[in-house]
This record gives structure tokens, C-alpha cells and sequence, in this order.
């Protein structure tokens, strides 16, 4: 009978708890034991309560909820060898051989990571006496299987991750509500988005609200004066007769000079240039919470369904899968392929190549 952990780490996103309800049901249909680790790595290293065996019941109301009920962490812990040998432990004493890991691209490298030290893990456990000889001879293998919870959608092959959509329907609704003052009041508004690197939130919300000027960290202004470019387009729009404004600034961004841009230089900018009433608004994390979106609970079930098939279909020569989504169809892609791709594209945009982290972008549809 096959045990299967599932746990989600890095940032919460919608969806998360999705997921985990699926792993949950579908592994418990097919047959398995299912186990939740809470509080991400940290159940895993800590063991004790903190891995509960499942039962359908325990998921119940799962669906609507936001972030991940059986919590996150960003671990120190697990990063060093001694805190994966204590969770090498942890699993092996509950008989559990696969992981259904929830989360971003850290969390899914640190369950490769893992992954590729066994069995060495194993033989140490056994040096110490920490395991049997029985318990050593039955956990030769642990398949490891990867679902992308991120709001950023910055993870390479695939081409959505678990709430993004929310994110992006929460930052509309604060938009949309942000309106009724601009507009009454004649005001300019800059609103910073999340994202870390990744612009998706941040040009996906420009788009859906009608923004005046969206600043990426992917694409900065391509005008050697973009201020006086962006206060030119700004003032025709008003010249129509539009009685807000409008700029989206994701976190990441840079201006011309590739130096970050902050939405407070923007205000500065339109106030004095334009003299235009302006506010600020820093949505933070009111982005990443809620109840998901009716996609974000599509995407997790289906996805959370998969990764309990890619866990019984897996076998010892297989690379870690990452479930992902492209073209509307559930995807297995080599998780590390993907995690490498993921973090050329981070290094191209750091260096400022942005011809570079396209190109990478591109590669993978490229059929
Ligand atoms: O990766 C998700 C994200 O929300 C990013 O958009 C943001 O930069 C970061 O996490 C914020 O992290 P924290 O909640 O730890 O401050």
C-alpha cells in the first residue's frame, strides 16, 4: 500500500488548500494511505502531530478556503543536511515513500534536493541505528512529485500557477474600488503589485482595469525621457475627457536606467509634473488572501488528481514530475528541467538581459 505526504511551503496561495483535499481524496480512492505534514518542511523535520494521517472527512471544506490550512513555513532546517536526515527519519518510521510537494520553485528544489540524497540518507539512518534493517530493505526508493502554488506565475513550463488568478481577480476588485475615489475626486493613482520578478500580475491587472502606464521589471520604458513620454500619454488621455489615472508598478520594477522604480517616484512625478492630486496604494498581501477563484479550485483538484497518478505510475528512474498546465491540458514535466529554466530566466532578468530571459521564456514552446 503506498503512503503518500502532502504538504505545501513557500508563500500561501489560492488554491493550496484545493490541492491538498485532492492529493487527499484521489489517493485515498486509489487505494493509499495519505498523510498532511503541516507547516511545510518543518512538519517533515519536527514529525510528532505535525504528520496526520488523513481521512476524507478531514478535507472537507477545503475548496473555498483561502491560503493553506494545514500552514506553510519558510524552513531553515530542512536547507541543511541534519534537519533532511531528521525528516528522512520522520517518513521512514511512518512508512510514508512519496511526497506531493505544494509550492514555489525553492520548495520544489528543496524536494529534489532531498530526493537525489537518498538512499544515502537511508544508509546514515541505518548507521545509527535510527532505522532497521527492515525499514532500510523497504524504503529503497521516495518519488517526489511537484504542484506550483505561487500568485507570481514566474515558474517555467507551465503556464499557470495555483493563484495566480486569484491574485490577479483580488487586485481588480481593489482597483475597481480604488476608481470610485479617483474618479470622484478627479486623483491619480499608483498601485504596486506583487510578483517578486515576474511582471504576469502586474501586466494581466494593467490589461483587465484599463491602467494609463504599467511598469515591469521585464520591460522597462523604452524612451530615453519616459517620464515626460509617460506624463505626454497620460495628459492626452485626460485631454479625452477620463477624470482618473491610473499607473500599475509591480515590485520588480526598473526604469530606463535598469534602477528599481518605486511607486512613490511615479507620484512624485505626476504631482509635479501634472499636478495631479495623487495617492499611493500598496495592495501587499491582501492580493494573496480570500477565498480562490472558481479556476484556481479547477486548477488544484485536477492537478492534486495527477500528481496522485504520476506518484503510483513513478519509478525509480523517473525525474521528479512537476505537474503543470499548457494549452489548457495537465502536463508532466521533469521538475528540475523546469526548475532550471526558471531560474536562467531570474538570472537573465538580473543581468538585464531581456532578449536572453524571452529567449529562454520562449524555448519550451517551441516545439
Ligand atoms: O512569491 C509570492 C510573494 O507574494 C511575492 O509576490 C512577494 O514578493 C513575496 O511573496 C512576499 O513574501 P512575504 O509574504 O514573505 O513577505
Amino acid at each position: 500500500k503506498r503512503k503518500i505526504a502532502v504538504l505545501t511551503s513557500g508563500g500561501d496561495s489560492a488554491g493550496m488548500n484545493a490541492a491538498v483535499r485532492a492529493v487527499v481524496r484521489a489517493g485515498i480512492a486509489r487505494g493509499c494511505d495519505v498523510f498532511a505534514v503541516y507547516e511545510g518542511y518543518q512538519g517533515l523535520v519536527d514529525g510528532g502531530n505535525l504528520i496526520k494521517k488523513m481521512s476524507w472527512n478531514d478535507v472537507r471544506g477545503f475548496l473555498e478556503v483561502g491560503g493553506t490550512s494545514i500552514g506553510t513555513a519558510r524552513c531553515m532546517p530542512f536547507k541543511q543536511r541534519p534537519g533532511r536526515l531528521q525528516a528522512a527519519e520522520h517518513l521512514v518510521s511512518r512508512g510514508i515513500d512519496s511526497i506531493v510537494v505544494c509550492g514555489g520553485d525553492g520548495s520544489l528544489t528543496g524536494a529534489d534536493v532531498f530526493r537525489s540524497e537518498w538512499p544515502g540518507l537511508l544508509d546514515e539512518l541505518l548507521a545509527n541505528k535510527r532505522i532497521t534493517e527492515e525499514q532500510h530493505k523497504s524504503h529503497r526508493y521516495l518519488t517526489i512529485v511537484g504542484l506550483v502554488g505561487s500568485i507570481d506565475n514566474d515558474m517555467s513550463s507551465t503556464d499557470i500557477t495555483i493563484g495566480a488568478y486569484t491574485s490577479l481577480a483580488r487586485i481588480c476588485e481593489s482597483v475597481d474600488s480604488i476608481a470610485s475615489t479617483a474618479i470622484s475626486h478627479s486623483r491619480a493613482f499608483v498601485v504596486e503589485v506583487m510578483g517578486r520578478h515576474c511582471g504576469w500580475l502586474a501586466l494581466m491587472a494593467a490589461i483587465s482595469t484599463g491602467a494609463d502606464f504599467v511598469f515591469l521589471p521585464e520591460k522597462p520604458p523604452s524612451d530615453d525621457d519616459w517620464q515626460t513620454a509617460m506624463c505626454d500619454r497620460l495628459t492626452r488621455r485626460r485631454a479625452l475627457g477620463k477624470r482618473n489615472t491610473l499607473v500599475i508598478v509591480a515590485e520588480g520594477a526598473l526604469d530606463k536606467n535598469l534602477n528599481p522604480i518605486k511607486p512613490e517616484q511615479i507620484k512624485d512625478i505626476l504631482s509635479d509634473r501634472m499636478g495631479l492630486d495623487t495617492r499611493v496604494t500598496t495592495l501587499g498581501h491582501v492580493q494573496r488572501g480570500g477565498s480562490p477563484v472558481a479556476y484556481d479550485r479547477y486548477l488544484a483538484t485536477v492537478q492534486g488528481v495527477e500528481a496522485v497518478e504520476a506518484v503510483l505510475r513513478a519509478t525509480p528512474e523517473t525525474p521528479s514530475p512537476m505537474i503543470g498546465m499548457s494549452q489548457n491540458k495537465v502536463t508532466w514535466r521533469p521538475l528540475m528541467k523546469a526548475v532550471e529554466l526558471t531560474h536562467a530566466v531570474a538570472t537573465a532578468i538580473g543581468n538585464k538581459d531581456f532578449e536572453k530571459a524571452t529567449e529562454l521564456r520562449d524555448s519550451e514552446f517551441k516545439l
